[in-house]
């Protein structure tokens, strides 16, 4: 939820007459984009374009930049050096330098300033602000891959260049110019990835402001001719913006710097944004953006389409990917960042134009301040650049069970007899859902961590009726705290000093929900220990143990403040300025809210529990702390189609729990498409419905039929799917793997399906989805890679590819085939809640595929604490083989056989727990006369068991229908090991 904006309920009532009048075609409300900077109005970023600008336009341009060859050193897996940048008056700055190789594969080139580092400069303003360049970005982002290689060396020290070879088997290399200073990333010999390349790497160093004369012109007398030799200051000291200005104190201090990728037509990341997965070029030409992509962490609501403007969070890593081959970087700077995205085709023949012709992608970075701090990736495969990622900013943390089910959210659900009759409804029309929202209106006047009164005055009871069905509770906490009377929680903030400064550096205030506010500063560790006393039982009076998080507006979203956010020149713990830190700021109160959660049960209930925190705003690393969402949508078509790209952006940067408000937060939808949102929503990692205050009541039992019976069918899809959701999540937790993947993460070597980012696959499931996103669709045509069997998951009709599949797509229905050589873990029992689910049987849908195998995993636990990690949980392997005529359950489980009393008691509880059903799609003919098959259980240690019989079904192919047997209540436990002989 997010600004509502003046126009906010006019624009719904527009939304509502247009719709009756029939003539809706576009939004009728849209982000304000004049309240956001272009990159011309954006001094840093405009000083850069021209720059390359410049570099492009002179012949036999040369660098400025130099490392000095008697400076480079090698030890223990790190180059260092420094670097000189030349002045045009004879001057030079030093620039220390560091190359470093880690374990894992990855490269990491920092580069800072000498005299900032050691403090010698002066701020202007009187500015308290930190003389260094910000360095602490990796102590929020980075969490581990960071061991030095002992296997890396130096190669060469040359003149001209030095290069070292590190990572596996010593394949990689760094080769790196000294004039001008470049550096290139080889694999197997061939180069990969340029550093300076095009000559735009730009470091604006630290200067005094030098005052020019004010010549004044005399009466009669013509202007005095402008100093145009020098460069263009008019950016450098001040800065306004929308009746802001920024002061400052350290002039100009921009990094910039080209990344190449030699041979790569395509780019992925550099998420938030709406537009196709396949990153556009931004500079020039039809088709193309004309401003570079944007991340500078904003409360931009209402956004629109298919563009590179900022959204609420940042992850400045891309890949760079073509057939066979995928390479990455991660460019670690939390200042306001902009990325330029060209391509250049070279023909590897100039006299066969077309034929070989190899396409570079060239991004060019530009960071407002900071260090300049690139991490290299070098592949090949996908999941080696997301896993080497994922292991360097930490995994999605494994979510409680609850938050993968169905979440149900509006701003606002007024009473609490209003969230309880909500509760009921949902069980009176058989709709399955586990939590319960409620926004800023729950607070006394919105100051959080207290209750309204009139509206919520019993709480408990109601946290009790929803725990009495296993289902949540979810209420908002924002970073702005009321400036006002009467409020502990405001005069603690303020007495412990534990806001966010302004540039005089005494308490910032701004405004928000509240009106006036200040911020906390979650950079500082004693706002964390603060932070975790608010949120205690008896605390927060009125919270219950099944009530969780969301923080939104942590931008941070101040409604007075430059582009709806903080002034740069504010201050933050460590007396950084926020323009240093601003896309960091999310991440740092997510963090301290999570960490509030754990203690809160951990040290008053003993109860080792994993915390639930929602996020709006975020950064590398947030995805250990829980879930994001795409922010205030709108309820339109276009923001449904956009939703897609946007996950699956996300989910190859590492940031896989992610979802967009079902059913759009602004306006209206139709039952059409809230219809089709809930049947994507269905295969969103994170799945909640919410809607704007000014909107229609819309939940799923509203809608009437056939409606509500669809939306029913698609949350009952997602919950019969939740055991494979949970496998997916636990495979993202532990390798950082994408939850919904894209065609190029699953098929690298497809080229055809490389920019195709409206369908994609289920973790490792083979469920291959592409929901309707078109009005009126009657059919869907998906898209198959490879030469395999993919049958429709509903009826078992089967496709075969390689090619493009038309499949049937009409209201009632959401494409989705399963890949031929997977097993699916499915539990099928209609539930009101997913806790209700714990003790329910299993069906494993195996889809035999061309080789006449099929392999699955499940994994399973509590869904609650954190006694996985001793090893309290079940991982299991299904193995089908067609030769052999057999299917087989197998441990996969790593934590060795512990034997503690909690791991004991976890799996006995299991033992009851039973598969029903098998599901065998594509079944031989030659079973046709089978009644029957054995089982045979066998216990953990023993080698063999009793064998029975059980009874078995075959239904003979159908037209396009594949044949498939059904096996009944094979009766064996889910956490055993077993085997079924057909
Ligand atoms: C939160 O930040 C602190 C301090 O940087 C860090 O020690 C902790 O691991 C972070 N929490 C998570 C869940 O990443």
């Amino acid at each position: 939820m997010g600004v509502k904006g003046a126009f906010g309920r006019w624009s719904s009532y527009s939304l509502v007459l247009l719709c009756i009048l029939g003539i809706y075609t576009t939004p009728a409300v849209s982000v304000k984009k004049e309240n956001f900077k272009t990159c011309d109005q954006s001094g840093f970023c405009k000083r850069n374009r021209a720059y390359a600008d410049t570099v492009t336009s002179t012949s036999g341009f040369k660098s400025p930049y130099t490392l000095e060859p008697a400076s480079v050193k090698f030890d223990h897996g790190v180059l260092s050096g420094t670097v000189i940048k030349s002045l045009a008056d004879g001057a030079t700055v030093r620039l220390p330098l560091t190359v470093a190789l880690f374990d894992s594969g990855v490269a990491r080139v920092t580069l800072d300033e000498e005299k900032r580092k050691k403090g010698e400069i002066d701020l202007r303003h009187g500015s308290k602000a930190r003389k260094e360049r910000y360095n602490e970005a990796e102590k929020w982002a980075i969490v581990g891959g960071t061991k030095l290689s002992s296997g890396a060396a130096m190669k060469a020290v040359g003149k001209v260049a030095t290069s070292v070879v590190y990572g596996p088997e010593s394949k990689f290399e760094a080769i790196i110019t000294h004039s001008p200073f470049a550096v290139e990333f080889r694999r197997d010999g061939e180069t990969q990835i340029k550093f300076n390349d095009k000559a735009f790497m730009n470091f604006e160093h630290w200067r005094p402001k030098v005052e020019k004369p004010v010549v004044e012109k005399k009466e009669g007398e013509e202007a005095p001719p402008e100093d145009t030799t020098g460069e263009d200051e008019s950016t450098w000291w001040d800065e306004s913006f929308g009746g802001n200005t920024d002061s400052k104190p350290r002039g100009p201090e921009a990094v910039a710097l080209d990344i190449s990728f030699p041979g790569y037509e395509h780019v992925f990341g550099a998420a938030e944004h709406t537009g196709p997965l396949s990153l556009k070029e931004t500079r020039g030409g039809d088709r193309k953006y004309s401003d570079p992509y944007r991340l500078y962490n904003s409360d931009v609501f209402e956004y629109e389409m298919d563009s590179p403007m900022t959204l609420y969070g940042s992850i400045p890593f891309v890949q760079a990917h073509k057939k066979d081959s995928t390479v990455g970087v991660l460019w670690l700077n939390a200042a306001e960042t902009w990325i330029d995205v060209t391509k250049s085709t070279a023909s590897a023949n100039p006299l066969s134009l077309g034929i070989g012709a190899k396409t570079t992608t060239n991004t060019h970075w530009i960071s407002e301040s900071g260090l300049l701090d690139v991490f290299v990736f070098l592949g090949p495969k996908p999941q080696d650049v997301i896993g080497a990622y994922s292991e360097l900013t930490g995994y999605t943390q494994l979510p409680q069970h609850f938050a993968i089910a169905y979440h149900q959210c509006r701003w606002n659900y007024v009473t609490d007899e209003d969230v309880m009759d909500v509760d009921r409804k949902f069980d009176k029309h058989r709709i399955p859902y586990d939590v319960i929202w409620l926004d800023i209106e729950y607070t006394h006047e919105k100051e959080y961590f207290t209750w309204d009164p009139m509206t919520f005055p019993d709480p408990l009871t109601m946290q009790k009726q929803l725990d009495g069905h296993e289902r949540k509770l979810v209420y908002i906490i924002d970073p702005h705290i009321k400036n006002t009377d009467n409020y502990p929680v405001v005069d603690e903030l303020k007495s412990k000093d534990l806001a966010t400064h302004n540039k005089d550096d005494n308490i910032y205030e701004g405004w928000c929900w509240p009106g006036s506010s200040h911020w906390v500063d979650a950079f500082n560790p004693k706002a964390h220990d603060w932070w975790k006393t608010l949120f205690r039982y008896d605390k927060f009076k009125g919270t219950a143990k099944n009530s969780w998080l969301w923080n939104d507006m942590n931008e941070p979203s101040v409604f007075n403040g430059p582009e709806t956010t903080m002034p740069k020149d504010n201050l933050h713990h460590g007396q950084w300025e926020h323009r240093d830190v601003h896309n960091l700021n999310g991440l740092t109160f997510v963090n301290a809210t999570y960490n509030a959660l754990l203690a809160r049960d951990k040290e008053e209930e003993k109860h080792n529990v994993r915390p639930f925190v929602l996020t709006r705003s975020f950064y590398s690393g947030s995805q250990r702390m829980g879930a994001m969402w795409t922010g205030d949508n709108q309820a339109i078509w276009s923001h449904l189609e956009a939703s897609i790209p946007m996950l699956l952006s996300l989910n190859i940067a590492g940031f896989p729990f992610a979802g967009a408000d079902v059913g759009g937060f602004f306006g209206n939808p139709s039952k059409e498409l809230l219809t089709r949102w809930y049947q994507a929503g269905a295969f969103y990692p994170f799945f909640r419905g919410h809607a704007h205050i000014d909107t229609r009541r819309r939940e799923p039992y509203l809608a009437g039929e056939p409606y509500t019976g669809i939306i029913t069918q698609a949350l009952r899809l997602r919950y019969s799917l939740l055991p494979a959701w949970y496998t997916a999540f636990h495979e993202a937790s532990t390798t950082g793997a994408p939850i919904i993947r894209p065609q190029y993460y699953v098929h690298p070597s497809d080229d055809k399906g490389f920019a195709i980012d409206d369908q994609f696959y289920v973790g490792s499931t083979g469920l291959l989805a592409k929901p309707v996103t078109v009005e009126g669709a009657e059919s869907q045509e998906l898209y198959l890679a490879d030469k395999e069997t993919y049958y429709d998951y509903f009826d078992f009709w089967a496709y075969e590819g390689p090619g493009k599949e038309k499949v049937a797509a009409p209201l009632n229905t959401i494409p989705l085939l399963m890949q031929g050589g997977h097993i699916i873990p499915r539990r099928d029992r209609p539930r009101r809640s997913s806790g209700l689910m714990k003790w329910d049987p299993f069906t494993l849908v195996v889809v035999i595929g061309h080789s006449g195998d099929a392999e699955g995993t499940l994994y399973l636990d509590d869904g609650e604490s954190f006694d996985f990690q001793e090893g309290a949980y079940i991982h299991r392997k299904f193995a089908f083989s067609t030769a052999a005529g057999s299917l087989q359950s197998e441990d996969l489980t790593t934590a060795g056989t512990s034997t503690s009393k909690k791991v004991k008691a976890y799996l006995a509880s299991m033992a009851q727990v039973h598969v029903e059903k098998v599901i065998i799609v594509g079944a031989p003919s030659a079973w046709q006369s089978k009644a029957k098959v054995q089982v045979s259980e066998t216990a953990s240690g023993s080698s063999s068991s009793a064998t029975k019989d059980v009874p078995f079904e075959f239904v003979a192919k159908d037209g396009g229908k594949a044949a498939y047997a059904v096996v009944k209540n094979p009766g064996v436990a889910i956490g055993a090991g077993w085997k079924i002989q057909f």
